[in-house]
């Protein structure tokens, strides 16, 4: 087993001035208005996901008695139906939950490279990387982890019968799906029918046969070979969408289990198509995927307990050590998105990123400085360095280059309380919008590109512009290191917030400032979903801002003390469960797509 463990000064700052933290400066000084927005409210129960069909189908597992897991799994299939962007059965992703009774546990079901993976596959002969190697096209999809995560908390955790769970999201493929407005701009997304085509220039190989594409749309159009476009016109809101392919595919994941994913037809489909696209998944692959029980991290914050999820997602580790940071600061008194909070925000989260690239990636296969890198007096002791009135420059922090790379903002989450207090906080992906964009054949469903999480490169930027180095190298059977931070607050002993969501790079620190703006500034669910949001990681050394964000005097406060600001589109959908006092559950499902709470 390789060692991640470098001396953790690696990554310490370099011009180190040893200032305290620093009393917040007059109150809401250029503080930015806080949006109002209103919460669904309900007694009992709550499903807030990005897709309202996927939304009630949860709520009507719950209804059926189901508890918040057989919930949790009928959202994942029906997210894989109605979501095809994000939502998967070809994807990986982390479920972490927290029952009524106390009980706690994170399974992951991420993805692996394949067996035949090798360090510097996506490498030409110079060691520079082959362009969309690792994001276009069959060899850039890990094995996929979703129906076997599925069937393993459903095994553990479930209550009512597993083809119940399953069968209605057979029934939303075989009888299509309306496109909301939002989806259909998606599919006419003229970036990705592009991209599409490239796939099909670029690799021969996986030119796919007429109509391989169409599989997943209506089959009555005539589509273009390699496209989801419509040959009359655009897609417009209200088209229906049949998966008749993915329809069979679910029906024998209801009927077998794993067995109807990893085995028989639908891994027939999967390595036919991996044949016609040179991939590299083998039989024996999908055979042996596990997925993984992990322990739950815990942090504090404000009085409360923080669930978060371990490695191999960074997203945790990552949350806590900048929660660990903030806490000392009174960030309600410096105002929200005041140029004083912004700049703490900034500067804990700039460290955080910096750890992150050096020490993150899949605990199966080296070790991962955990317990250090959550020891309180390691994070003070970071933040340390931050200068009253000016940013910390990353290239202090720790050496290596940085592009801004934002792809596509295409993961999804979901978040659910049953009546009985269970709760899930699950996060999914294909990685980026409509993964690797190759469609199984014959099997209806889109394969994730997954790959492009591990570090091709040392020092080089993925996608979302996250650098990374040995401990997040590819190795075969190996899990790529993720950003995806599903959590769960508790206070008291008593469950209290339930969030998460996609969004590559910017996930944690969506969660992040979801969380505070429930804990430090008082928002209420919907709020704290809809609020602009702010992202720094270290590399590029720049602040994203989404429109609103911050006051124009804000601005130039922050420019004044060093500051890059970017603006910044789109940022992922947060989704938000609060236990409000006296235990009613308080939604916040994000307005930037057509996510939905609903409940009873
Ligand atoms: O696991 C990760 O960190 C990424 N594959 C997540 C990608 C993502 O969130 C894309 N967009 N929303």
């Amino acid at each position: 087993m390789r060692s991640y463990f470098y001396p953790l000064a690696l990554a310490s700052v370099v011009a180190c001035t040893s200032t305290p933290p620093q009393t917040a400066p007059a109150s809401t000084s250029l503080a930015a208005p806080i949006p109002a927005a209103t919460p669904l409210v309900t007694e009992k129960a709550m499903v807030v996901s990005a897709h309202p069909e996927a939304t009630r189908v949860g709520i009507e597992i719950l209804r059926k008695g189901g508890n918040a897991y057989d919930a949790a799994v009928a959202v994942q299939f029906a997210l894989a139906v109605v979501l095809p962007a994000a939502g998967n059965i070809g994807g990986g992703g982390f479920v972490l939950y927290r029952g009524a009774d106390g009980s706690e546990g994170a399974l992951d079901f991420r993805e692996t490279a394949p067996a035949a993976a090798t360090r510097d596959m996506y490498l030409d002969a110079q060691g520079n990387i082959i362009p969309n190697l690792s994001t276009l096209g069959h060899r850039a999809a890990g094995v996929p982890g979703t129906v076997a995560g599925m069937v393993e908390l459903h095994r553990k955790l479930g209550k009512l019968p597993w083809a119940e769970v399953v069968q209605p999201a057979v029934e939303l493929a075989a009888t299509g799906v309306k496109l909301t407005e939002k989806e259909a701009a998606g599919l006419n997304n003229t970036n990705f029918i592009t991209t599409t085509i490239v796939v099909g220039q670029h690799f021969e190989h996986i030119e796919p046969t007429p109509g391989v594409r169409a599989e997943i749309s209506v089959p009555e159009f005539k589509q273009a070979p390699n496209t989801y476009k419509r040959a009359d016109r655009a897609w417009q809101a209200g088209d229906t969408i049949r998966h008749k392919y993915l329809a069979a595919t679910l029906s024998r994941i209801r009927d077998l289990g794993s067995a109807g994913f990893y085995e028989g037809q639908t891994a027939d489909f999967i390595l036919a198509e991996m044949q016609r696209g040179n991939g590299l998944i083998t039989k024996a692959d999908l055979k042996s995927y596990q997925p993984r029980w992990r322990t739950p991290l815990h942090g504090k914050y404000r009085g409360h307990v923080v669930l978060a999820f371990p490695p191999p997602s960074s997203g945790g580790v990552a949350l806590l050590q900048m929660l660990q940071m903030l806490e000392p600061y009174n960030l309600r008194k410096a105002g929200w998105h005041s140029p004083q909070a912004t700049h703490w925000l900034t500067e804990a989260e700039r460290r955080v990123y910096a750890d992150r690239a050096t020490y993150l990636g899949d605990p199966d296969f080296g070790k991962v400085p955990v317990a250090r890198l959550l020891d309180n007096k390691y994070n003070q002791q970071r933040m340390t360095s931050t200068l009253p009135y000016r940013a910390t420059a990353s290239a202090q922090v720790t050496s290596g280059t940085g592009l801004p790379g934002y792809e596509s903002d295409q993961t999804t989450h979901y978040s659910v309380v049953d009546a009985a207090g269970n709760a899930v906080s699950c996060t999914t992906t294909l990685n980026g919008a409509y993964g690797s964009k190759v469609v199984v054949a014959g099997a209806g469903f889109l394969l994730n590109n997954e790959m492009d999480d591990f570090s091709s490169k040392p020092g080089t930027p993925n996608a979302y512009g996250l650098v990374g180095g040995t401990a997040n190298a590819i190795a075969p059977g190996k899990r790529m290191l993720s950003s995806m931070t599903p959590t769960i607050f508790t206070k008291n002993g008593k469950l209290a917030l339930v969030v998460g969501t996609p969004g590559g790079s910017t996930i944690i620190t969506s969660v992040l400032q979801a969380s505070i703006n429930i804990l430090d500034y008082g928002m209420n669910a919907q709020q704290a979903v809809a609020a602009p949001r702010l992202h720094h990681q270290w590399l590029p050394d720049q602040i994203d801002v989404e429109a609103g964000a911050l006051l124009p005097a804000a601005e130039d406060t922050l420019r004044a003390r060093g500051y890059t600001l970017k603006p910044r589109s789109p940022w992922g959908r947060v989704e938000v469960i609060r236990v409000l006092p006296g235990g009613r559950l308080e939604g916040g499902a994000d307005p930037r797509g057509d996510d939905t709470a609903g409940g009873y």
